[in-house]
């Protein structure tokens, strides 16, 4: 057993929080931020976090079962688990194993998997990894011509389904990571890196591994014609000009014939939108914090979404999951499954493939108890009757 294994199966290690802490020692500060940081003042960050505190469970007592069923379907899928892993760029920054750790333990945990258009491995080598269903989440980085070839690569390796994401007009301004200098040392000239080297020489377990590990590579999945993979400098670059609108929803529709799930919706009209224009699913969320700050939490605005697109389109969310109970709450509000994407991250971050484990096993731990505490043997009824919610979501 290697050491950062031992250490994340510690008793010490009890939630998620346990596992960012760990997370925050092992990895340099522009690691971390990047992982853990929102945008602009993180009022967004903060209250996807906060908001799950305004829903409170009302239990059924005297209640025992035997087994509790955690199976939900996704697009069809039978999942073992209410929540999947969500895209996270960078993945293969903050651990080597990356976004094949990252596949391969939801695959173990029977869920699904979504591969983010920034990851440092290739589509097939991810896909490969998994024995679940693994997503495709699509940036238009490069233009719809690389795009394209990346659908026909994600159509022949079996990605499952295509995630699109709508809420990166520009990219947020992730304040830490400007402090952290992430982006001369990822893209920058060795010059430029110098003032921020300090926060990684003190690192040295993780900057021998990331240097064992050949450092960043550019992006294997965003191929540009005649060009090759799309350089790291380029990336920030790319990003701002990505914007997925309405017309290239309709052209990605064309091009890629399996279902597609818009994720980045806040509210009732671009859900409805979203299932107008054929969307198979959709993921209230916030990108994490990470985009446009002072926007609600996700779990805020998700019985509104639910009550107007519900058999129309299914609704998923991400946004502030720590906890199984949160998870819970967010399918009792009507959430079909839930993304998470820190709280594997952390993990991953920490340990590696074994603090991805960790992780799951942690929210799966959570979701037993409560489930059970909460009188309710099957995630499937859970609903609005398990939870009380401020008065004022009341029109909701
Ligand atoms: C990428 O999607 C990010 O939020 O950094």
């Amino acid at each position: 057993m290697t050491q950062s294994s031992r250490s994340v199966a510690s008793p010490r290690v009890v939630n998620i929080a346990d596992l960012r802490e760990i997370a925050f020692r092992r990895t340099p500060a522009a690691v971390f931020d990047y992982l853990d940081g929102g945008a602009e003042g993180e009022v967004t960050l903060r209250e996807n976090c906060r908001v799950f505190e305004d829903v409170t469970f009302r239990p059924r007592q005297a209640v025992a079962f035997a087994e509790c069923n955690f199976r939900t379907r996704v697009l069809g899928y039978d999942l073992a688990l209410p929540f999947m892993l969500a895209p996270v760029g960078y993945s293969r920054m903050m651990h080597p194993a990356g976004e094949v750790a990252a596949a391969r333990a939801a695959g173990t945990a029977g869920t699904a998997y979504i591969l983010s258009t920034i990851s440092g491995y290739q589509l097939e080598e991810v896909k490969a990894a998994s024995t679940g269903p693994v997503f495709y989440q699509l940036y238009l980085m490069g233009g719809r011509e690389a795009a394209e070839s990346t659908l026909e690569r994600a159509r022949v390796a079996g990605f499952a389904a295509l995630v699109v994401t709508v809420d990166t007009a520009v990219s947020g301004i992730r304040e830490r990571d400007y402090r952290n200098g992430m982006r001369e040392l990822v893209s920058g000239g060795p010059f430029d890196k110098i003032p921020f080297l300090p926060h990684i020489l003190s690192h040295p377990r993780w900057l021998i591994s990331f240097l064992l590990d050949g450092g960043l590579p550019a992006l294997p999945n965003v191929v540009i014609p005649g060009k090759g993979p799309m350089k790291l400098i380029d990336v920030a670059a790319a990003l701002a000009e990505s914007t997925v609108t309405w017309s290239d929803l309709t052209w990605i529709r064309k091009v890629w014939k399996g279902p597609i799930i818009v994720k980045g919706v806040l509210t009732a009209d671009d859900a409805q939108r979203s299932a107008d224009e054929g969307a198979a699913a959709i993921v209230v969320s916030n990108h994490g914090g990470r985009q446009l700050d002072c926007v609600p939490s996700s779990l805020r605005v998700l019985p509104e979404i639910a009550k107007a697109v519900s058999g129309q389109t299914e609704v998923l969310m991400d946004g502030g999951i720590r906890r199984g109970s949160d998870v819970i709450k967010a399918l009792c509000l009507g959430a079909r499954a839930v993304l998470c994407g820190r709280a594997y991250a952390y993990g991953l971050a920490a340990a590696g493939e074994a603090g991805i484990n960790r992780a799951i096993e942690i929210l799966l731990a959570d979701l037993d108890r409560t489930m059970r505490l909460l009188g309710c043997a099957s995630v499937a009824e859970l609903d609005r009757s398990y939870v009380n919610v401020p008065s004022s979501w009341h029109a909701d």
